[in-house]
Order: C-alpha cells, then sequence, then structure tokens
C-alpha cells in the first residue's frame, strides 16, 4: 500500500510518495522530477488541459485542435488517432494524464497504486471537482481527498516546523503564481495544527499571460519588419509562443535576451531583442492585477499586513524578479523562496494522503481548510432561509462540514444547491452546484411529517446529500391521548 500525491498543473503534474523517512518525489521515464500535463496522439497533436469555466472560449482558441460542443453542453475533442477521426471529451483526456501518471508511479514503487490525495485550485467548481474525481476513477486512482493547492503547499511547510511562537499563532501567506493561475491562501499555525483563514485568486492571472505579452510585441514588429503574420499561420504561432515562453525564462536572470527562430513562416528567420523594462512597461498591466489577490486574502483572513510572519512564494510563475519585488512592497518584506516551489504541493497531497490513509502512521496533525465560494440551497425554486440568511455553508466555512435543513412536508422534495454569491466566483462561472430530489416517504399524517436531510460540503468541496429521514411528532400524539 503506498500514499502518493498528484499535483495536476496546468503545464507541469508532480508526483511525491510519503515513505517511512519522508517524502520523496518521483522521476519519470526521463528522469524528470515534472511530468508535462501533455496526452500525445502519436504525435500528432498535444492536449493540455485547460477545462475551466471562465472564459472557455478564450481557453479552446489556444488549443492546437478542434473542438466542438457535445449533447451535453460539455467540450468535444476532434483528434486524428491510428488513423481514425475520434471524439474524447475532456474527462477521457484527463484520465489518460492520470493513467500515466499512476504507470509512473508503480514502475518506480513496483507495487499497484489507488489511494492518492489530487491538488485542484481552490476557485474549482463543484462540477470541476467532480470530473476530477470521475477521471482519476476512469484511471483507476481512488481520491482520499481533492487538497486545495494552497492547503497543500501550507501542509508542507507547517508538518515538520517546530519553531512557531508558543505565545500565539504564526500568519503565513502563501503565494502561488502557476501557468494559468494565481493562489493566495492566508493560513494560521499553530502546535500540531494549521487553520486556512481564506483562500483568494485569479483564475486568468499566470506565467502564460507574460508570455503573451511577448508574443503580441514580436507578433507586430515581425508583422512590420518581415511581413509575415503568424497569426495565420498556427505552427508558427505556436513555435513563437514557444520562443517567447524561453525568453521570459532569460529575463529573469538577466537584463536583455535575444529572440531568433530559424524558417518561422515563409521560410523566413526571425530575430528580435528585448530588455527587462520594456518586458516589465509592457507587462504592467498583469503585474498590477498580481497584488489584487493578495489583498483579498488578507481581507478576508481579517489581517493587516503587519500580522504576516512571512510570505511564502511558490509556483514557477513567480520567478519574474518585478513579482518578488511588487510583493515585497506589498507584504512589507522580502517574499520566501524556502519552500519547494515546483513540489511542494506534489508534497503536501502526498502528506495528507498518509494521514488519511488506515495503513500509515504519520504524527498527528490537523488541518483545517476553509472553503472559499458561500453555498446556499432552494426548494422548489424558493430559497431556504436558515436563521437571518439564505446562506448554509458560508464563504470561509471550514470543510468538512454537515448541516441539517428540515422540511414540514413528507412529499417528494426538490432541493437545488447553488453560490450564493456569484461575486466571489471565478468571472462567467455558472452559480448552479446541483439538483436532489428527494421522497416522497409515506406519512401517516401530513401535517405533522417533517423531514431532515442531511447536506454535506464534503471533503473534496463537493456538495452531497447524505441522508434524508422522516420524522413525525409522536410525543404531541401521546400527550392528547394521556
Ligand atoms: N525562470 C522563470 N522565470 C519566469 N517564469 C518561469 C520561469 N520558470 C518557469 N516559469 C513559468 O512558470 C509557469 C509554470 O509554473 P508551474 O509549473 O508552477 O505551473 P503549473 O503548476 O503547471 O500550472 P498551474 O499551477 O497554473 O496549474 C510557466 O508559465 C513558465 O513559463
Ligand atoms: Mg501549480
Amino acid at each position: 500500500m503506498s500514499v502518493i500525491g498528484f499535483d495536476i498543473g496546468n503545464e507541469n503534474c508532480v508526483i511525491a510518495v510519503v515513505k517511512q523517512r519522508g517524502v520523496d518525489v518521483l522521476l519519470n521515464d526521463e528522469s524528470k522530477r515534472e511530468t508535462p500535463a501533455v496526452v500525445c496522439f502519436r504525435g500528432e497533436a498535444a492536449v493540455p488541459w485547460g477545462q475551466q469555466d471562465p472564459e472557455v472560449q478564450n481557453e479552446l482558441k489556444l488549443l492546437p485542435f478542434e473542438t466542438s460542443e457535445g449533447k451535453d453542453g460539455g467540450i468535444l475533442i476532434h483528434l486524428k488517432y491510428l488513423g481514425e477521426a475520434r471524439t474524447f471529451t475532456p474527462v477521457q483526456i484527463l484520465a489518460m494524464l492520470f493513467s500515466n501518471l499512476k504507470d509512473i508511479t508503480e514502475k518506480n514503487l513496483e507495487i499497484p497504486v489507488t489511494d492518492c490525495v489530487i491538488g485542484v485550485p481552490s476557485y474549482f467548481t463543484d462540477l470541476q471537482r467532480r470530473a476530477y474525481l470521475d477521471a482519476a476513477t476512469i484511471a483507476g486512482l481512488k481520491p482520499l481527498r481533492l487538497m486545495h493547492d494552497c492547503a497543500a503547499t501550507a501542509l508542507s511547510y507547517g508538518i515538520y516546523k517546530t519553531d512557531f511562537s508558543k505565545t500565539g499563532p504564526t500568519y503565513v501567506a502563501f503565494v502561488d503564481i502557476g501557468h494559468c493561475d494565481t493562489q493566495v491562501s492566508i493560513v494560521s499555525f499553530e502546535a500540531g495544527h494549521m487553520r486556512l483563514l481564506s483562500h483568494a485568486f485569479d483564475s486568468s492571472l499566470g506565467g502564460r499571460d507574460f508570455d503573451d505579452v511577448l508574443f503580441v510585441y514580436f507578433a507586430k514588429q515581425f508583422k512590420e519588419l518581415y511581413n509575415i503574420d503568424v497569426y495565420s499561420n498556427l505552427r508558427a504561432s505556436i513555435r513563437l509562443r514557444t520562443a517567447c515562453e524561453k525568453l521570459k525564462k532569460v529575463l529573469s536572470a538577466n537584463a536583455e535576451a535575444p529572440l531568433n527562430i530559424e524558417c518561422l513562416m515563409d521560410e523566413k528567420d526571425v530575430k528580435g531583442f528585448i530588455k527587462r523594462e520594456e518586458f516589465e512597461r509592457l507587462a504592467s498591466g498583469l503585474l498590477e492585477r498580481i497584488s489584487v489577490p493578495s489583498r483579498k486574502a488578507m481581507a478576508d483572513a481579517g489581517l493587516s499586513v503587519r500580522k504576516i510572519h512571512s510570505v511564502e512564494l511558490v509556483g514557477s510563475g513567480s520567478r519574474i524578479p518585478a513579482i518578488s519585488k511588487l510583493l515585497s512592497s506589498l507584504y512589507g518584506k522580502e517574499p520566501s523562496r524556502k519552500l519547494n516551489s515546483s513540489e511542494c504541493v506534489a508534497r503536501g497531497c502526498a502528506l495528507q494522503c498518509a494521514m488519511l490513509s488506515p495503513v500509515f502512521r504519520v504524527r498527528e496533525y490537523e488541518v483545517q481548510d476553509a472553503f472559499p465560494f458561500s453555498i446556499g440551497f432552494s426548494l422548489d425554486g424558493a430559497q431556504i432561509s436558515t436563521g437571518s440568511n439564505s446562506i448554509l455553508f458560508p464563504k470561509g466555512q471550514p470543510f468538512p462540514s454537515t448541516k441539517v435543513l428540515t422540511f414540514q412536508r413528507s412529499n417528494l422534495l426538490h432541493v437545488e444547491a447553488f453560490y450564493a454569491n456569484p461575486n466571489e466566483l471565478p468571472a462567467g462561472v455558472s452559480t448552479k452546484i446541483s439538483s436532489f430530489t428527494i421522497g416522497p416517504f409515506q406519512a401517516s399524517s401530513n401535517e405533522k411529517a417533517r423531514i431532515k436531510v442531511k447536506v454535506q460540503l464534503n471533503l473534496h468541496g463537493i456538495v452531497t446529500v447524505e441522508s434524508a429521514m422522516l420524522v413525525e411528532d409522536h410525543i404531541d400524539d401521546s400527550a392528547r391521548r394521556g
């Protein structure tokens, strides 16, 4: 039996495993610690995983394959596979990626692997979380938990740390800037215990947006200098985008960088050059957005920057020097890079897996996560009030959490769960969660019948109905008889 953590990034995946001595990151077939989040179909198409509800259309434009709308309103991916035209759903493609990660793990450990914990962005909706679980199940995995990326990072930071203050909680900000997104969490640490106070994010601000700034700049320049329009040629635009990503990385370590691509288009070789200052100027709009999730996370945690003990910067997208500079002025201290920024999510997931696994013993440590969206329920289209408002699980709710809804009736119930505040969600995401049909129950008298429904925001951040029970008031009856 093994305990595994997977970080499924938009660009890279990392596999970690807890062993008796500590946590190891596994190597793939090419002896690399990071595996591209790509599924190849005999070299004909590469399929990055990018099914996020908001701005789906923008997302699809970036993908090097054809898509259409499926019967259920979902996305269908069209590919040529073994010479035949085939369609796949994103869940099937993700399942292939999980299968590959499972194979790598089994080859390394030489035992079958099922139990795992998988990292997910905190802004994932119910639907996206269910899609991950479905894909993992198709691949033969059993996820014990979908864990928020920053919660996993915080766990890998906190579990072995022994120098926390004895006089009160230590507050740490975790800032993760990846390929497609930025996530920030404020976490409170005490001996043997960590509590997520807030999650904030920008689901469409990551390293690739900085690549795009360079792409647009050089596309324009090459149009003027060489009279080529890379937008009209998919292959040329992919090559330019790849070159721009490399250029961006060079600019993280150097004050200036050249760009050379042979035979980019129309048999023309192209040359370019950019200074870091110019890049920062072009990216100023993106840089302005970098501090927004941090401000939100602190406001939601009810903390001022003075209370933040340290800022831990992770995710490779954060290697741009201007980003560290910005964050250090925002937090009033230099962000730390002590955590292994590309591996901490997978390591945290592996640790959580060990803690949840019945066969593995790790030190007693409590992880209390918070859910980033408010959740309400409605009955037959009318919102259900609980006390003063209609929100059953408020934003910041520790989870897993179970609540009981009581209905004064025994016939069929149509209960719907929804995200109660659209402003908390990524742009364009539907507020719908799930519909549940409950009953009907056989009550001896309809007036006295009540149905108690237990609803849960489960360990994965998914809303479920745990149970529904008919309660009849017999005490009244016996009182009357007496
Ligand atoms: N030295 C560097 N300077 C600037 N950017 C870098 C550097 N190294 C990597 N990156 C960028 O980091 C991004 C990938 O980061 P990371 O591996 O953390 O993302 P991910 O976990 O795959 O994606 P996500 O977390 O968004 O799902 C890419 O955009 C890449 O270009
Ligand atoms: Mg990541």
